[in-house]
């Protein structure tokens, strides 16, 4: 059950924001059938991380972290975007959201029409469209690289080819994190969706919005170590939190 006072309270503060940054993870997704990595079940539950995810050991061995993108990557380019994803790009839509942040490569928010009326979108740990040679840079599309009938992928010259998302190890695209932090400076309202914020330094982004001068909005399912920065905390399932705002921001 949404806690309606909750909601009043957050839709009070975006009915006054015009300059909101979205911050979201994993936790936006999973009404779209894709799991999160760390609620019971999740991903990380299944694969190691520090094996499936390792930026060091994909330059050693890259079958690992093929074995389990092969498991996820129809999931992914199949899913839909869903309710909460809708309601930020309508936010955007009606000049409020400015910028969208995610640690997410699902590429969700573009599904839902986000980033075409204005707003930037910063993707923190890459996108799983584009992949790369780690060893010559040469870029691939999605569809030109056979990963179904090989272990893993090669290139011409030998060395492996990953997607465009960022591994335990390697480091976040400069100008992206850039991008994001004076995102996160600029903004009166900074509303975080669906993330547990245990990882850096996508997870520094909360604080540099309080301390600029923002409200923070967290809308998650669990407590994260974070919750003291937010003005509101809204607990429950992001598809049904954002649809209950929506219904009242467009009153
Ligand atoms: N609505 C709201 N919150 C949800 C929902 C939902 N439908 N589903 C899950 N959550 C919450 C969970 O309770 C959890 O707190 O989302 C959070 C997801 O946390 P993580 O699985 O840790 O995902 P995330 O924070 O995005 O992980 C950060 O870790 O391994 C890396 O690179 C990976 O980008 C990822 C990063």
């Amino acid at each position: 059950m949404v806690d309606i006072e909750k909601i009043s309270k957050a839709v009070e503060i975006i009915k006054e924001s015009n300059h909101i940054v979205v911050f979201s993870g994993a936790g936006i997704s999973t009404e779209s059938g894709i799991e999160d990595f760390r609620s019971e079940g999740g991903l990380w539950s299944r694969y190691d991380p520090s094996i499936y995810a390792s930026y060091q050991y994909f330059l050693q061995d890259p079958s690992k972290f093929w074995q389990m993108h092969k498991e996820l990557e129809g999931i992914v380019a199949n899913a839909e975007s869903n309710n909460a994803h809708k309601a930020i790009a309508e936010l955007e839509k009606i000049g409020k959201v400015k910028a969208i942040i995610t640690q997410n490569i699902d590429m969700l928010h573009q599904k839902s029409g986000s980033g075409t009326y204005g707003a930037k979108i910063y993707e923190l740990h890459g996108a799983y469209g584009i992949l790369h040679c780690v060893n010559c840079g040469k870029e691939f599309a999605f569809e030109e690289v056979d990963t179904k009938r090989v272990e893993y992928p090669v290139c011409e010259c030998s060395g492996y080819i990953k997607p465009k998302v960022v591994l335990f190890g390697e480091s976040l695209p400069r100008s992206v994190l850039d991008g994001a932090m004076n995102a996160c400076r600029d903004c009166d309202c900074f509303i975080m969706v669906g993330s547990s914020l245990v990882i850096s330094p996508a997870n520094f982004m909360p604080s540099i919005a309080k301390n600029h001068g923002a409200y923070v909005i967290f809308v998650n399912r669990e407590n994260t170590m974070m919750d003291d920065l937010a003005d509101v905390f809204i607990k429950g399932s992001a598809g049904e939190i954002f649809t209950e705002l929506m219904k009242r921001i467009k009153k």
